[in-house]
């Protein structure tokens, strides 16, 4: 991975701020130069080795630049700490009180791998143990660490993977609490587990093209993906990625750059996995948390989501954040679950409520009113719940054909509880409660 792609993780707000920077010799140049150059005023942490690089670092830019030991920082104003190296509480709490709210800590890191080989093992999920220093890093006044992105530079033959994280600090209101609990460790460690990521890619994807955890799989995919016009060389982002299977498309068939991100870093896992077999198709993956990532504005020429909004609460606020990211004329679509009335039948009072926390749905017209409310143009919204329904039919007929084939990788009680949710959304669909929308909108001009 080059530097281009960790320079691309870095908030623009700290530009002219205060950043501090702790392990300075070990940092990737690209990303070195970057921070320098955009900083106000630099402080660098000294340390046997950073006298060889200061001169350099002075060269480069035009703002002050302090050396001084770790026990010297008084300051409260930084706007970005740089960190590279291995990190405890102590520093964590430190890098807290040192940084202004809203404001960034970027760790270039090794890490150990928690081993995630045994796809039966749901109480393990695929984790790296910064995340959990800084979500138990909350400070008296309630100020806290939460997590933004983080990207894989290498991984190493021992399971030790090279690794680059945004945390943000935030003030922790009981709703930010309840978020932190609720969105990201849910959808990571019990919506989105290996195991049920592995399985839903295994039902969704139907023995087909791998990498698909959707309604229709690939050739669904394909079909929505066809509105974008994608061109060769443009950049796309797919929110809420998945397993990769759409990635591929959009990299193998219209020679797009993607840049897949997910909250779920098991997702991240397999769709590591899956494109390893295309090294050379220009896919960037990363996992984050995409109400808290910022990209800079007009940086995407089409943005697609599949099935992954239905997640989110506040929807209107990305639907700016995805104006904000397009390139003018740029273009998006959306495919998601969606609710038919706002008065659910009792049957679908029931199945939203084992999903409480982790699906908000509106309807198909709501949909695509809080697109043009966002400020985008040419809005087209559908209601395709025929095309739901055959999914949903296909899957369970798929359930029913490979259950040997599953049960060898899975075990039974998985297998019939999860076949027994696909029976149950037949219900659901047919009764018309729930449906499925596609929508396509532009940024004007
Ligand atoms: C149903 S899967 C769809 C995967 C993929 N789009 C596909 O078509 O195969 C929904 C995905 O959205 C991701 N997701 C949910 N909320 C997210 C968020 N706030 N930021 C990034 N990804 C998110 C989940 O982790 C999950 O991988």
């Amino acid at each position: 991975m080059g530097s281009g792609t960790l320079v691309s993780l870095l908030p623009g707000d700290f530009i002219g701020g205060n950043v501090l920077i702790v392990g300075a010799d070990g940092v990737d140049k690209g990303l070195l130069d970057a921070v320098i150059k955009k900083a106000g005023k630099l402080t660098i942490i000294e340390n046997e080795r950073t006298a060889a690089i200061l001169d350099e670092i002075r060269k480069n830019t035009n703002c002050d630049v302090d050396c001084i030991k770790m026990e010297q920082v008084i300051g409260v104003d930084y706007s970005l700490v740089l960190c590279n190296g291995m990190l405890d509480m102590e520093l964590s709490s430190k890098f807290l009180s040192w940084l202004l709210p809203d404001c960034y800590v970027m760790l270039v890191t090794h890490c150990d791998k928690v081993d995630e080989s045994a796809v039966d093992n749901p109480d393990k999920p695929t984790t790296y143990s910064l995340e959990s220093v800084f979500k138990t890093t909350p400070s008296k006044n309630s100020y806290g660490f939460v997590f933004v992105a983080s990207r894989i530079i290498e991984t190493y033959e021992d399971h030790r993977v090279l690794y680059s994280s945004m945390f943000k600090k935030v003030l922790l209101g009981p709703e930010q609490d309840r978020r932190l609990d609720s969105l990201h460790d849910v959808l990571n460690d019990k919506t989105y587990t290996k195991k049920i990521s592995t399985f839903f890619e295994r039902v969704f994807s139907r023995g087909g093209d791998p990498g698909y955890i959707s309604t229709g799989g690939a050739e669904v995919t394909e079909e929505c993906m066809r509105r974008l016009d994608l061109q060769p060389g443009q950049r796309v982002l797919d929110v809420g990625c998945g397993a990769g299977g759409p990635a591929i498309l959009h990299a193998k068939k219209y020679k797009a750059h993607v840049v897949g991100v997910d909250i779920s870093s098991n997702m991240i896992d397999l769709a590591t996995e899956v494109t390893a077999n295309y090294p050379d198709l220009n896919i960037e993956f990363e996992v984050c948390d995409i109400e808290r990532r910022e990209f800079p504005e007009g940086y995407f020429d089409a943005i697609y989501s599949k099935d992954v909004i239905l997640h989110i609460v506040r929807k209107q606020e990305l639907f700016k954040k995805f104006l904000k990211w397009l390139k003018p004329g740029g273009k998006l679509l959306i495919t998601d679950y969606c609710r038919t009335t706002n008065d659910f039948s009792d049957m679908m009072e029931a199945y939203m409520k084992k999903r409480a926390n982790v699906w908000f749905l509106l309807t198909v017209p709501v949909y695509g009113q809080l697109l043009k409310d966002s400020g985008f143009v040419n809005v087209d919204a559908q209601d395709k719940h025929a095309v739901l329904c055959e999914s949903n039919k296909q899957e369970n007929i798929h359930l029913a054909n490979k259950r040997h084939d599953l049960l060898k990788e899975f075990d039974q009680q998985f297998v019939d509880d999860w076949t027994d949710v696909w029976k149950n959304k037949v219900k659901i669909i047919g009764n018309k409660d729930l449906t499925w929308g596609v929508f396509y909108a532009e940024k004007c001009q």
